[in-house]
Formats: structure tokens, sequence, C-alpha cells
């Protein structure tokens, strides 16, 4: 969080700078203060529960719980996806200042995950989706294969690599997830809510960015055969990227074999890949066209779906859920609720696209983008360009920074007020359900806090 201070200097920069009749310089809005007094502690609250979720007692080194609950629901488990994403945080930590703590827990996180890709699993593959504590592979009846752990794990891997120098095992284990990838992206298999069996918007989405950082990875390190294959494999997943576009939003699987069908076809897990799986390219980045437009469809999807939304209270964002179709309960199946790694995904997806613009100097509404902007501008129209620094943009910015801020302010209300988050929030009531205090739901307030300070999680 910039203190009072600096966003006091900040400002009287800007005003220098008009003075001397040039443009204004860009800065990342300050937003609601109150909500920024709360995430500052959430932070630590969150960092600090995402902690207990690792090593639990009796357990294999490096391994994360998904949640520490053991029964209704289970998810005592490792899965590949969470703990990936989650160690990513970890890493992101490790890259704002060392600290031996978390370097202990990420290489224990190694050893895990180098045991995970090579013991037996019942799909014999790397995309097999969950783990024990003890390190073996959960071998009963399960939608398997996920082919985004792989890639996910690959792009965390490389993170560390780059900030701790690396080493020969590292290297074998980047190596042998991205030449899964190379083999198996275009296979169907389960996405990552493990409902779906098909062709997904955001296994994809998270493939390109393992193969990409791949290529970075492999280039640096001289093996230029390796970089062809991810680069060449990075193009074809591309291709297969652009399919996913329907007039006006992202579906989220094509080509579906089995499992639950969505109609509307919307779903948060769109913005969850462009929060976690882009690589601030333009290439479906939270500040790009296709993913604002599809933002627009699912926050009114959900807005109409949910009776804490129809009674909403001021200052609070829309209550999001996974898809609208959902009927997990958390524990099994009646109706779907608002979860809050969904929620914190809007909230992190708004302040990533403000980054975006400032960084591009600009952003122009297109027809696809348009019913974004218009949410926020009354003046937005196709053609319409903010450049950044200036007064249209900043009141652009400031009213989609206060518009992230109402999405964490809904966070911060349901969550329990000493710090915990469940997996969900219940869709009439509001109160929390299904597993409770989910490694995700922590790791996930924590990136979309970082964005809210204006400089994203890696
Ligand atoms: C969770 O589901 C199990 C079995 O489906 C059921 O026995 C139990 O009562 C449920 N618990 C809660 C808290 O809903
Ligand atoms: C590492 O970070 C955690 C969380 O911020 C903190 O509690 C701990 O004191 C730090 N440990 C070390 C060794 O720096
Ligand atoms: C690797 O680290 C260097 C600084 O040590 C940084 O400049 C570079 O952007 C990092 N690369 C990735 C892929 O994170
Ligand atoms: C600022 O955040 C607080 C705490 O979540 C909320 O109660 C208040 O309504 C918000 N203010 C605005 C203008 O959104
Ligand atoms: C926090 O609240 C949750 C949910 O009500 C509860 O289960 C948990 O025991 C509480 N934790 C602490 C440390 O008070």
């Amino acid at each position: 969080m910039p203190s009072f201070a600096s966003v006091t200097a900040a400002a009287s920069l800007v005003m220098m700078t008009l003075f001397a009749g040039e443009s204004a310089a860009a800065s990342f809005p300050s937003g609601n203060s109150t909500i920024a007094s709360w995430a500052a502690g959430q932070s630590d609250i969150s960092l600090g529960k995402m902690f207990t979720s690792i090593n639990p007692e009796g357990s294999a080194p490096g391994f994360l719980a998904a949640s520490l609950s053991t029964s209704d629901p289970d998810y005592y488990y490792s899965w590949t996806r969470d703990s990936a994403l989650s160690f990513r945080v970890l890493v992101d930590q490790l890259d704002a200042g060392s600290n031996s703590t978390i370097d202990n827990y990420i290489k224990d996180y190694i050893k895990y995950s180098q045991n995970a890709q090579s013991t037996s699993t019942v799909c014999n593959c790397l995309g097999e989706p969950k783990f024990n504590a003890d390190g073996s592979s959960f071998t009963g009846a399960w939608g398997r294969p996920q082919n985004d752990g792989p890639a996910e794990r690959a792009s965390t891997l490389i993170l560390y690599s780059n900030i701790s120098g690396g080493s020969d095992d590292l290297k074998t284990m980047i190596y042998k997830d991205l030449d899964y990838v190379t083999s198996t992206w275009d296979n169907q298999n389960f996405d990552l809510w493990e409902e779906v069996n098909g062709r997904h918007f955001f296994t994809y989405m998270v493939m390109r960015r393992g193969l990409l950082d791949g290529v970075d990875y492999a280039t640096k390190n001289g093996d230029s055969d390796k970089a062809d294959s991810y680069k060449s494999t990075a193009a074809n997943v591309e291709k297969r990227i652009d399919s996913f576009w329907q007039s006006d939003h992202i579906t989220i699987t094509i080509d579906q074999a089995g499992g639950v069908s969505k109609g509307s076809g919307l779903d948060t897990a769109v913005l969850i890949a462009a929060n976690v799986g882009s690589r601030k390219d333009g290439f479906y980045t939270p500040g790009s066209e296709k993913v604002l437009a599809t933002a627009v469809k699912i926050e009114s999807a959900f807005a109409d779906l949910y009776t804490l939304n129809k009674n909403k209270p001021d200052g609070l964002g829309t209550a999001i859920g996974r898809y609208p179709e959902d009927v997990y309960n958390g524990n099994g199946s009646s109706q779907g609720n608002p979860w809050f790694i969904c929620t914190n995904a809007f909230a992190e997806l708004y302040y990533r696209a403000i980054s975006e613009w400032i960084d591009a100097g600009s952003v122009k509404v297109t027809d696809i983008s348009k019913p974004f902007f218009a949410k926020f501008d009354s003046k937005a129209d196709t053609g319409t360009t903010y450049t950044a620094g200036s007064e249209e943009f900043n009141n652009l910015v400031n009213n989609i920074a206060n518009s992230a801020d109402q999405f964490l302010s809904t966070v911060h209300n349901y969550q329990n007020q000493n710090g915990s988050l469940s997996e969900q929030y219940n869709r009439d009531d509001g109160k929390m359900q299904g597993a409770y205090d989910l490694t995700w739901s922590h790791a996930s307030t924590i990136t979309a806090i970082k964005a809210k300070g204006g400089s994203p999680a890696l």
C-alpha cells in the first residue's frame, strides 16, 4: 500500500508536471481507503493461513492441503493445480524479499513435486490431479487427467529457478512437465473444476503461459531444441484459444465429451485464466477486449441469480460464483454459491487491467470492449482513446478501481471477521460454507490485494 505521504508526493508531482505544460504522469488509483486498511491486515492473515496448510503434522514435506478439512468435505489432498498456484504466491513473496521460512517451504514443495512426477498414478501420466499427504497418488475414481496442473507447476518452478539461481533437478522437472504439455496439449481432459471433460479455455491459457515461460527458460539455458519445441506448441495452443470466442463472450469449454452442461458457456475460470495464465503481452490479458467483454456477461449473470446480489448493500460488489448452472454447495449437490476465489478474480482482473493500460500509455475502446467501458464512463464509445494521465483516463480508472474495491469489500463482508475464508459463501444469506480456510481462497486474496497496490503478482 502506498503511504499517505507517498500519495501526497505523487499528487504534487502530477501538479508540477501540469504546471510545466506536459501531460500528467499516470499513477495507480488509491481507491477506497477503508478497504485498503483491511487489505493490509488480511494479506498477512491469509499468508499465515497458507503456512498452516503446508506440512501439516504427519505429512510428507511439501504437502499443501487444499484445506485442512478432512470430512464434509475432505479436501486434505495436494492438488497439482492448487499447489502450483499457491506456491507461486510464495515465490512472489520471496521475490519481494528473502525469507528463509518461505524458501524452505518452496524447497519442500519441489521435493514433493519431484516425487509426484515419478510415483505411480491411475492415469499413468503427469495429469493426475491429486496426491495424498504421504506423497502417494489418490487412486479412487476421479475426473482425470487434468492437464493444466503440469503447466502451472512449470511456470511456478521457472519463476523460482529465476530467483534462486536454478538447479539440475529443477531443470529436469520443468522439462518433464513441459514435454508432457507438448505431447498432450490438444487432448480432451478435465477442467479446473474437475467436472467437465473437453477442451478448456483455462487449461489452454495456463499451457500457453507455461510453454512461453519455458521458451525463455530453455533459451537462457542454451537448450534451443526445447525452446523451439515449446514455441511451436504455444503457437498451436494460441490458435485453439482464439476459437473460444462467441460473438460477445469467451466460452469456457469446446468439444465437450462429458460432465455437467453449462448452457450459458459463462465461467469465471476465463477471468482466472487471464489473471494467472496471461503473460502481460496483450494476449487475453485482463485489460484486453474479449476478456473485458466476458467479465460484463459473467457479472450480470450472477447479479440476476443470487438473492445476495438482489439485496446488495451499497458499497459491495456483486457476489460471484464459478458459473451460473453450478449446483455444488461445497459438500454435495443442491445450489451453487458465490466463491471467494471467483469474487477475488474480478477485483484482481480490474486492478491488473489498470496496470496494463498505465504501462501501455493508453487504452482504446473497441466494439467488443464497449459494454465494459460504458459501465464506468457513460461517454465511452467505440474508438474512444484514454491516454494514461489524462483527466478522462484518471476518472475512468478511479471508477474501475472503486468497483474492484467493492468486490474486495464483498469478500471482507462475508468472510469470518477473524480473517478465515472458506470456499464459498451462501447465495441467500452470505454465510460461509464448504471447505474451511481453502488455501486457494487465501492465495487469491493475497494476489488480488497485491494487484490493488499496482504491482500484480508474478
Ligand atoms: C455433507 O455430506 C454428507 C454426505 O453426502 C452428509 O452426510 C453430511 O451431513 C453433509 N454435511 C453437511 C455439513 O452438510
Ligand atoms: C518470513 O515471512 C513471514 C510472513 O511475513 C514472517 O512471519 C517471518 O517472520 C519471516 N521469516 C523470516 C525468517 O524472515
Ligand atoms: C528473472 O529475474 C530477473 C532479475 O533477477 C528479472 O529481470 C526477469 O524479469 C526475471 N524473469 C522472469 C521470467 O521472471
Ligand atoms: C469503502 O469500503 C467500505 C468497506 O468495505 C465500504 O463499507 C464502503 O461502502 C466503501 N465505500 C465506497 C464509496 O464504495
Ligand atoms: C475463525 O472463524 C472460523 C469460522 O467461523 C472458525 O471455524 C475458526 O475456528 C475461527 N478461528 C479463530 C482462530 O478464531
